[in-house]
């Protein structure tokens, strides 16, 4: 039996129950398998209500996103005019990539319910479940040199954390240098990853992954005690459409202020809403580790930190200690 047969008869029924036996003999399949089916569809989004001796009924349908949906929503010029919205990718950063090879203007996005090979920084898993999340990544050509993209990141964690703000009431805290976090612990991840020729940058992927409507069954358990949705923190779902269309207002806008005044008003902002500095902290670099307490950016994005001798440190690359 496929997914599809079982979930035709129940929306021909149209959210009546249909029995166990009614199924078992129009499908030709045992009781075991309609319930393998009812998990599998569940766990796409759908709701299926089981009752004893009634039967199974079509309670809700996963919400999907959609071009139709989302580009009446739009209040950008450029980001996200050009729009892939795709069912299930390997990684979002892959799609993009490809079509910045073959021209794709600046803002080109690129979306997808689900990510079967989703990634994030240091090489590790990103855990992208269907319909639940909002995964997407984000062209800019930006005309800056290859050594300033750090500060895009800054700028991406910003973008995400006003809009965020914008649309869910939760209190969102930036952890260098680009992780958003909800009572501290991870709602949203960042990954820019560019591509140069010759020292010179020709595009950089922005990459966006937002836990938005993910159950605690969403995550592996060891997940659990760092990482969070908005759904799971505010107690709602989250239209994930209108998310995405202020994420591109506010990602826009402040792009815009970036090209224009350059980096001082992103690095205000993001010291404005983070809460790594003024804390004591252990930060893993390349070098090794360093135990300080970060002050505030410099002017080309790196942590200036704080030794214990009372000297400072400048970090651009580091994980954070818990
Ligand atoms: C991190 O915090 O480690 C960064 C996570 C970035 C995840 C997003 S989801 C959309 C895009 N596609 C990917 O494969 N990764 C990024």
């Amino acid at each position: 039996m496929s997914n599809d047969s079982l979930l035709s008869l129940l929306e021909a029924e149209a959210g009546e129950y249909v029995s166990g036996e009614e199924i078992s003999r129009k499908l030709n399949v045992s009781r075991t398998a309609i319930w393998k089916q009812v998990r599998k569809l569940e766990a796409k989004g759908y709701h299926i209500e089981a009752v004893p001796r009634l039967g199974y009924r079509l309670t809700g349908k996963p919400s999907r996103l959609s071009i139709q949906e989302l580009l009446p929503k739009l209040k950008t010029n450029l980001f996200g005019r050009q729009l892939h919205v795709l069912d299930v990718v390997p990684s979002t950063q892959d799609e993009l990539r490809r079509l910045a090879e073959q021209g794709a203007p600046e803002g080109t996005l690129v979306i997808a319910e689900q990510q079967t090979n989703g990634r994030g920084r240091m090489g590790r898993h990103w855990v992208s479940p269907a319909g639940k999340g909002v995964w997407m990544s984000l062209l800019l050509r930006p005309p800056v040199p290859l050594q300033l993209t750090p500060q895009l990141t800054l700028l991406a964690a910003v973008a995400l954390s006003r809009a965020i703000s914008r649309e869910v009431p939760v209190e969102i805290g930036i952890k260098w240098p680009n992780d958003l976090l909800v009572g501290g612990k991870k709602i949203s991840g960042i990954l820019l990853e560019s591509a140069a020729e010759d020292e010179r940058l020709r595009y950089v992927v922005v990459g966006l992954g937002i836990s938005v409507n993910l159950e605690e069954e969403d995550y592996p358990p060891e997940l659990l005690e760092k990482a969070i949705s908005l759904k799971m923190s505010s107690g709602n779902a989250v239209n994930r459409s209108e998310l995405i269309a202020t994420i591109l207002e506010e990602f826009e806008r402040l792009y815009g202020l970036y090209l224009e005044q350059g980096f001082a008003p992103i690095r205000s902002l993001w010291e404005a809403h983070s809460v790594t500095l003024n804390n004591e902290t252990l930060l893993y670099t390349p070098q090794g580790s360093v135990k300080g307490i970060p002050r505030e950016l410099d002017e080309t994005g790196g942590l200036k930190v704080e030794l214990p001798d009372g000297t400072y440190r400048t970090i651009y690359s580091a994980e954070i200690g818990e």
